[in-house]
């Protein structure tokens, strides 16, 4: 299998053969994630580039995030505390999410999100979220 890299593009960590040259593994930065849970527990899992961060807590077993609508942002069960020194680099919240925020999760702070609108970017490497002890 030939895979072409976009110029510009970062690399995908998998195998790559580039057009008339040889197989490389393409170094790729895997961001580390950490969930604390209610009992202080803290389970660091790697995230994928462009994937959210409740696919990393949901493959990886991480306990409290449930995710019952799969990523589409209309369950709150997927709700963090981003910690404050990542709240400017995960972004804000759309519209669809401040309402499920609004309306769904059970103790709103300054951090609070669904981990299923967070996209896993080389910047959120060392995120640290905080698990409700309880999801809507
Ligand atoms: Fe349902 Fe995030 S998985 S809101």
């Amino acid at each position: 299998m030939v895979s072409y890299q976009r110029p510009g593009s970062r690399p995908s960590g998998m195998l790559c053969r580039v057009a008339g040259g040889s197989s490389t593994a393409m170094e790729s930065p895997v961001p580390k994630l950490t969930f604390l849970s209610a009992d202080g527990t803290a389970r660091a899992v790697d995230g994928a580039l462009g994937e959210s961060v409740m696919l990393a807590a949901v493959q990886n077993g991480v306990p409290g995030i449930i995710a019952e609508c799969g990523g589409n942002a209309s369950c709150g069960t997927c709700h963090v505390w981003v910690a404050d020194e990542y709240i400017d680099a995960v972004g804000e919240p759309n519209d669809t999410e401040e309402d499920m925020l609004d309306l769904a999760v059970s103790e709103r702070r300054a951090g609070s999100r669904l981990s299923c609108q967070i996209r896993v970017t080389e910047d959120l490497d060392g995120l640290t979220v905080e698990i409700p002890a309880v999801q809507p």
